[in-house]
């Protein structure tokens, strides 16, 4: 089955991108990055793209009179290198629904909590974390979503939990977290690409087993 053609949209760090990156080069993934997007220009993920000869580009949204016409640029982009699936590695801009019908069910979030807790309007980075403590859970982790055109609101693939620890401080929760995210994601990514996802509606069954993807 030749590769899909995956188009990568970060914001940041792009700790998730390279583990994509790292799954690809393995093989486990059959999948190709034909491009790298970010609304950043100081995103890190850009410096990590370019290391691996991927092309990375930086959509300006200053350059854009509407946030439609910003999603028409980054749609324009997405088709130009013929991507087939959109991760979403640490975006943190809310697509269009132009984009989102574009791609329906075509389109892969890594959210850093166990959705639906802790997501939504607001939910990132750090706070996140903050807000895992604040309210004294005592699991939090990371989940894999379709994204749909709300909010962290898409249909689940794979989540993974970890404890909540008595001395956990918000950075040390964000890196227990990120380590799940960079597990969960190239996961979900390798069973797309070996089209072994089924979606059912809301639910999301791994096929050859027909069991949770976990
Ligand atoms: C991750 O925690 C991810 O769950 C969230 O944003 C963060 C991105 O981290 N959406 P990185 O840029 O992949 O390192």
């Amino acid at each position: 089955m030749p590769p899909v053609k995956i188009g990568v949209l970060i914001s940041g760090h792009g700790s998730n991108l390279q583990a994509l990156i790292d799954q690809i080069t393995t093989g486990k993934i059959n999948g190709q990055i034909t491009v790298v997007i970010s609304d950043r220009k100081d995103a890190y993920g850009l410096i990590r793209a370019e290391t691996h000869q991927l092309n990375a580009v930086f959509v300006d949204r200053k350059s854009c009179s509407t946030e439609t016409e910003f999603n028409r640029k980054i749609l324009a982009v997405l088709t130009n290198n013929e991507v087939q699936l959109i991760v979403l590695a640490g975006y943190l801009r809310i697509l269009s629904g132009e984009v989102v019908h574009a791609y329906h069910n075509r389109i892969i979030n890594i959210h850093p909590a166990l959705i639906p807790s802790f997501c939504g309007q607001g939910y990132y980075g750090k706070k996140v974390h903050q807000a895992v403590l604040d309210y004294g859970v005592k699991l939090t982790g990371a989940t894999v979503h379709f994204v749909d055109e709300g909010t962290d609101t898409g249909p689940i693939i794979s989540q993974r939990a970890v404890a909540v620890e008595r001395d956990d401080t918000v950075e040390s929760l964000q890196n227990k977290v990120l380590n799940l995210e960079h597990q969960l994601l190239p996961e979900a990514v390798m069973l797309y690409c070996a089209g072994k996802l089924k979606i059912d509606g809301r639910k999301v069954w791994r096929i050859e087993d027909e069991k949770s993807v976990n």
